[in-house]
């Protein structure tokens, strides 16, 4: 199909985008946190001759490994092959992806001053991500719905704070407590550039998003309220007018998905939570998306066929309890060995069931 920068496609015809609305998808949509990347030997092949963040700003590069996946696995959905930290590196912040490690910042942010000295966004600087959605979106069927995303404030924080992965987030809460004003300044500024790099996303055509605020899971409900959720919920409401599903995720934040569906269309369950029971906790009205522990894939056939049946089953007592849809997905990303033949055949069994 053709598709010309600037207009959205018909979504009619996509099971993603049909889910996370409350109508009858043709089939239950699947795809996986983490499809494009390290699992896949065609990816690795491409990796092995560049950076993982040159590669993020190429757009044939990027259209290739988000291709990858669906062409591998018939997904339901691709995901835009980026980082969380691209619009940190492309506002200017001197960072770097390790790999083995994540995302190092050269210069951690911890004063009031480091705050004010965070660059802005500006559009033009993700030019390489709107192309590679264009490019994209000319080869990808028209029943596969393209994901862009970004890092929710709260998670981008943590590694501008820390300086890269933290087990404690000793830093960051530091900050948050000691500093309320300079916390919620920072907090501003990131919903700015995450704000800024759905909309280039969007205005190239996206059929969807989601935000990942990843690290959440490690902040009390009354905290991720008081310091996070008003910056979050100002990121999902700039995106409203795009008609698009919407979609937040999180790691471990059972205590917190009430919170973190309340401004999203579909919210993202990790394993620990059964996909009924987060109904109860979000109430009626929302979408569910998940949730297959990512480990379940290196076990035997058997046992990897009983716990999609468990899920697909969850799903539907979901639905039952007041989800409009169910978007399969694991409960976090693909991890790095895992096979991708048990992938594929994963989606043809969610596909026959
Ligand atoms: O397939 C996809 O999901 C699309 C691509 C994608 C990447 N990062 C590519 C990537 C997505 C959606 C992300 C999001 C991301 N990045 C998150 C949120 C998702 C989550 O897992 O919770 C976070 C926290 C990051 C930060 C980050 N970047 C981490 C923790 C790592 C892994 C470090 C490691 O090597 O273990 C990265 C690097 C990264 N991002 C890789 C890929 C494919 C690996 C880079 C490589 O190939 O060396």
């Amino acid at each position: 199909m053709s598709h010309a920068p600037g207009t959205r496609r018909s979504h009619s015809r996509m099971p993603l985008v049909a889910a996370a609305r409350g109508e009858s998808p043709a089939r239950r949509p699947v795809w996986f946190m983490r499809q494009a990347g390290r699992s896949l030997p065609e990816y690795r092949a491409i990796r092995a001759e560049i950076g993982m963040l040159e590669s993020c700003f190429d757009p044939d590069l990027v259209c290739e490994i988000t291709l990858q996946p669906v062409r591998r696995h018939d997904v339901d959905a691709a995901i835009l092959f980026s980082d969380i930290v691209v619009p940190l590196k492309a506002a200017g912040v001197d960072l770097d992806i390790v790999a083995g490690t994540g995302p190092v910042i050269a210069a951690p942010i911890r004063s009031t001053a480091d705050v004010e000295s965070l660059p802005r966004l500006d559009p033009a600087a993700v030019g390489a991500v709107a192309r590679a959605v264009t490019k994209i979106l000319v080869q990808l069927d028209e029943a596969t719905a393209l994901i862009g995303f970004a890092g929710a404030p709260f998670t981008l924080a943590s590694y501008l704070i820390e300086g890269g992965p933290s087990r404690n987030y000793v830093h960051t809460k530091a900050l948050m407590r000691d500093d309320p004003d300079t916390w919620h300044a920072l907090m501003a500024r990131l919903a700015d550039i995450t704000i800024t790099f759905l909309q280039v996303q969007l205005d190239a055509g996206v059929d969807a998003v989601q935000v990942f605020d990843s690290w959440a899971g490690a902040l009390s409900e009354a905290d991720y309220r008081t310091f996070v959720a008003p910056h979050v919920d100002r990121v999902f409401a700039e995106l409203a007018e795009y008609g698009v599903p919407r979609i937040h995720f999180g790691v471990g934040t059972g205590e917190l998905l009430a919170a973190m569906a309340e401004p999203a269309d579909v919210i993202g369950v990790d394993w620990r939570v059964p996909l009924e029971e987060a109904v109860h906790r979000v109430g009626p009205g929302k979408a569910v998306q998940g949730n297959l522990d990512p480990t379940v894939l290196f076990a035997g056939p058997a046992v990897v066929e009983r716990e999609i049946r468990r899920v697909l089953d969850d799903g539907r007592r979901a639905v039952a309890a007041g989800a409009i849809g169910h978007i399969v997905n694991l409960g976090h990303g693909v991890l790095p060995d895992t096979d991708p033949d048990v992938l594929t055949r994963a989606v043809e069994l969610i596909h026959t069931l």
